[in-house]
């Protein structure tokens, strides 16, 4: 039997039920595993509220590491004991699940579970953002934007922004959460709650705004890269202003974001996160 946190309709946290399950063995292709640390995500929230429909009962819950306590037949490259970690996969807030091994990679040496649970799904966001979305249109030194940078996918960004050679202004609602951005490679910070964003970014960069990264799973995603800076490039996607006069400024991105997350108003301190359930 696994504890595993089911909803069995959307709604606030309260929803959330702790069920015993019955795993049964894995299947051709799968093992079983024990949860060590579960990662948590924005998008956990998002399935639970009903923003992003999915089949009911389902146990929320899409990042986590564990080990390997049993293996089904024709299962290669894995074996008992080994430490796993996947993403993507609805139903990561239990304590033993079944997954396909198509799933699974390795934890190495020197990462800890913890480590492993917080970094997949957030990492692999961050990669395809400045490596695969952003990279056609921006060159080294060109600005980008960045809201909720003091998030998980944030403070990733943050570094992986840096690395690639990319000024990152990002955007928070409290001095503590601006410490924290700055910390992680953001060059310049603004406090929405207290700054008007698109004033402070005029005045950072005069640069004319060029894109917005389009991400196809929402409207607060779509939020989450304006890219500026560097000369015309010609892409696919479809022109969106990333800083309209009209609608930027602290009381339009909170009455935007009041629209998205209507039931999940308390926002603590984040950052890279997983919960141990060791
Ligand atoms: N995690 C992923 O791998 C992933 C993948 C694809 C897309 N995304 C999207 O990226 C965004 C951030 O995800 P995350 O996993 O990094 O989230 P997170 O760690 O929970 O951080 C969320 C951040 O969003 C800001 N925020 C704004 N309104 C909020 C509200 N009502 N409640 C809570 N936080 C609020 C907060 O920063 P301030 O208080 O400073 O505004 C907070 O630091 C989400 O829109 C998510 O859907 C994430």
């Amino acid at each position: 039997m696994s504890k595993s946190i089911l909803i069995h309709e959307n709604g606030g946290p309260e929803k959330m039920q702790i069920h015993d399950v019955e795993v049964g063995p894995p299947g051709p292709g799968q093992v079983k595993i024990r949860h060590t640390a579960i990662g948590l995500n924005f998008i956990d929230v998002y399935t639970r509220s009903g923003l992003y429909q999915t089949p009911m009962p389902n146990a929320v819950g899409r990042e986590a590491a564990g080990v390997i306590i049993e293996v089904g037949p024709k299962v290669k490259g894995f074996k008992k004991g080994d430490r796993v970690a996947y993403c993507g996969v609805l139903g990561a807030y239990c304590q033993e699940r079944l997954m396909g091994v198509e799933q699974l990679v390795h934890v190495p040496k020197g990462v800890s579970d913890e480590q492993a649970a917080a970094i997949m799904l957030k990492g692999m966001t961050t990669e395809y953002l400045v490596d695969q979305c952003a990279k056609p249109w921006l060159k080294k030194g060109d600005t980008v934007l960045f809201h909720a940078a003091a998030g998980g996918v944030g403070l990733l960004f943050g570094q992986w922004a840096k690395a690639r050679g990319y000024k990152a202004i990002g955007t928070v609602s409290s001095p503590e959460k601006a410490a924290l951005a700055k910390k992680n490679g953001y060059k310049w910070v603004i406090d929405y709650t207290k700054e008007n964003v698109a004033e402070k970014v005029k005045a950072i960069t005069t640069a004319e705004p060029r894109r917005l990264h389009r991400h196809p799973q929402g409207p607060r995603s779509q939020r989450q890269v304006a890219v500026q800076d560097g000369q015309e490039r010609q892409s696919e996607d479809r022109h969106r202003p990333a800083l309209s006069a009209g609608r930027s400024g602290p009381g339009a991105y909170r009455s935007r974001r009041a629209q998205d997350d209507r039931a999940d108003r308390h926002r603590p301190l984040t950052g890279p996160k997983a919960f141990s359930v060791r």
